[in-house]
């Protein structure tokens, strides 16, 4: 059994025809190919795909100019940064704390409010394979059709239910594990939440500014929710060189407010 299970992964560090690869030149210069007959090119030269074919992964590959690019298999985080953006996404560190809060596993049934352009879309449905489904609601049919492109390109495709709708009035699925709302009114879709959650059934809200998140808080507590906690989390980035190391100069200075919330069953005597 060992020794299958180490075969299996010697054979997945191993580059196939249709893999797609993530090329990484440096952090503003990386690209996410599909490896088929052809040229990709850079603006340092060229190279021909199907030459990675067999190679292993994180190795690199010489462009026609002497460019060395790192081929690595790429995270779901890899694939997210090069989607097509018709609307604003999460950051990455929003979208991991979400989903560790919320306890995001195999199996987990997960209701999306607000599909925009997929990326929290993608990393759910990562989080929920290969047993549980994602099922995701958007009511302009031009983000649903680019987000559902961008899914299908992350491989995510049968993992996610698509509906171009919007759940105010009720989801229709019930017995959800977990319901995520990423809007400008998520205090509208709490009453549809709870009656989609399983008890005890957890919800996370983002939202950008403090007036949304007190108008979320109160339709939460009233509408049957026990917040967790509301909070906003701040990343500063490094420089890394030997002897500099220090922040950067520049970070982001605000994304979002995440809100967690768990569904309460109502009292019932003993
Ligand atoms: C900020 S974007 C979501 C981005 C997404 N979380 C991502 O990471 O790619 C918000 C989306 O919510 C959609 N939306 C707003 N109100 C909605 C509603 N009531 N029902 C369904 N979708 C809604 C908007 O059309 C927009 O695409």
């Amino acid at each position: 059994m060992a020794l299958q299970s180490r075969r299996v992964s010697a054979l997945s560090r191993e580059i196939k025809l249709g893999d797609r690869v993530l090329l990484y030149q440096d952090v503003r210069r990386k690209w996410i190919a599909k490896v088929e007959p052809g040229r990709f090119h850079t603006h340092r030269g060229y190279f021909e795909l199907a030459e990675l074919v067999g190679r292993e992964y994180g190795g690199s590959i010489r462009t026609s100019m002497g460019q060395n690019l790192a081929v690595f298999k790429p995270r779901a985080l890899d694939i997210v940064e090069s989607f097509d953006r018709p609307t604003q996404i999460l950051y990455p560190k929003d979208i991991g704390y979400a989903l560790f809060q919320l306890g995001i596993g195999n199996g987990d049934r997960v209701l999306e409010v607000g599909t925009g352009s997929g990326a929290l879309t993608s990393a759910l449905a990562r989080g929920v394979a290969p047993d549980g489904q994602v099922f995701t609601y958007e009511m302009r049919p031009e983000f649903l059709r680019a987000a559902r492109a961008n899914v299908d390109k992350a491989g995510f495709g049968p993992l996610v239910t698509f509906h171009n709708e919007d759940p105010t009035e009720g989801f229709e699925e019930k017995e959800a594990d977990a319901v995520v709302v990423d809007l400008g009114d998520p205090w509208r879709m709490v009453a549809a939440a709870w009656r989609a959650l399983i008890g005890g059934g957890l919800l996370a809200g983002f939202t950008p500014t403090i007036n949304q998140l007190e108008k979320l808080a109160v339709a939460l507590r009233e509408g049957g929710f026990m917040i967790l906690e509301a909070v906003e989390l701040l990343m500063r980035e490094f420089k890394t060189e030997a002897g500099k190391i220090r922040p950067e100069t520049r970070m982001i200075g605000h994304t979002a407010y995440v809100t967690i919330a768990r569904k309460l069953l109502p009292a019932s005597d003993v």
